[in-house]
C-alpha cells in the first residue's frame, strides 16, 4: 500500500500556513484511493532530542574506536530511518525560524542523513535515492524573486542534504509574507499574501496528485 509520511515542525498550533499546506497536501494524498496510508510525525509535539554524540552521524563501520551511541538514541536513529525508507512519499512543512530552520527538523536531519547508510561515502550506495519529498516553507517575510533571497538559510540546506546528498527528488512550494496578518507595519502587504497562500494551495493540490 503506497504510504505517505507527514512531518510538521511548526511551533505554531493555532494558525500554522506550513500545517495547512501539510494538510491540504495529506487530505488531498489520501483521498486518490482508500489505498493510501499516511504517517504522521510532528516534531514539534514530539521533538527528537540532539544528537547525544558524533557516532550517530556515522554508519557502524565507519565509527572511530570506542566512538560507542547510546542504545536508546542508536534504537530512535533506526525507528526514524525505518518510517523514512518505508515511506513512498514524504512531506514536509519546514517554517522558516530566524531565517533557517525549526530545531526539531533539524535534529530530525540530523538523524536521517547519517554518511555511509543514507549517504554514499566508501560505497555508492544511495538508498532513498528518487524518493520524493515536497518542502513546504511558510515564512513572514519575501525571499523569492526578491533581493533578500540569499537570506534564506531554509530551504537551501534541505535541499543540499535530502536532494544533492541522500538523493531524494525534492519539490518546494513557499508561502511568503505569512506576517502581513500579524504585524500592522506589513497590513499593506495583505493582498499579496493571500496571493502567494492561494498559489501555494494550488501547487500543494498539484503536487499531491501529480506525486500519487
Ligand atoms: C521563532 C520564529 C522565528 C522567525 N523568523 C523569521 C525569519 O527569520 N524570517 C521571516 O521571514 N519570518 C520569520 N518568522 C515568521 C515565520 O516564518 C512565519 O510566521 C511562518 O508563517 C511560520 O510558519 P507557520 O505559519 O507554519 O507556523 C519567524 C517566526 C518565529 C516563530
Amino acid at each position: 500500500m503506497p504510504s505517505l509520511l507527514r512531518l510538521d515542525s511548526s511551533a505554531d498550533p493555532r494558525s500554522s500556513t506550513s500545517r495547512e499546506l501539510t494538510g491540504i497536501f495529506t487530505r488531498t494524498w489520501r483521498e486518490l484511493t482508500p489505498e493510501h496510508e499516511v504517517v504522521e510525525r510532528d516534531l514539534h509535539r514530539t521533538p527528537p532530542p540532539h544528537l547525544p554524540n558524533s557516532a550517530l552521524h556515522y554508519a557502524p563501520r565507519l565509527r572511530a574506536d570506542g566512538e560507542r551511541p547510546d542504545p536508546a538514541a542508536e534504537d530512535l536513529q533506526n525507528a526514524l530511518l525505518a518510517e523514512l525508507s518505508a515511506a513512498d512519499l514524504v512531506v514536509i512543512g519546514a517554517p522558516m525560524y530566524n531565517w533557517s530552520i525549526p530545531s526539531t527538523l533539524k535534529a530530525w536531519l540530523d538523524h536521517v542523513h547519517v554518511l555511509g547508510t543514507t549517504v554514499p561515502f566508501d560505497t555508492k550506495d544511495q538508498p532513498l535515492a528518487g524518493k520524493p519529498v515536497v518542502v513546504i516553507s511558510s515564512r513572514g517575510a519575501a525571499y523569492a524573486g526578491t533581493p533578500d533571497i540569499g537570506k534564506d538559510h531554509t530551504i537551501p540546506p534541505i535541499v543540499q542534504i535530502l536532494g544533492d546528498s541522500m538523493g531524494m527528488a525534492v519539490s518546494v512550494v513557499t508561502a511568503d509574507l505569512t506576517l502581513a496578518t500579524r504585524v500592522p507595519a506589513m497590513a499593506s502587504l495583505a493582498d499579496a499574501a493571500r496571493h502567494n497562500l492561494e498559489a501555494a494551495k494550488a501547487r500543494v493540490c498539484d503536487l499531491a496528485t501529480s506525486l500519487g
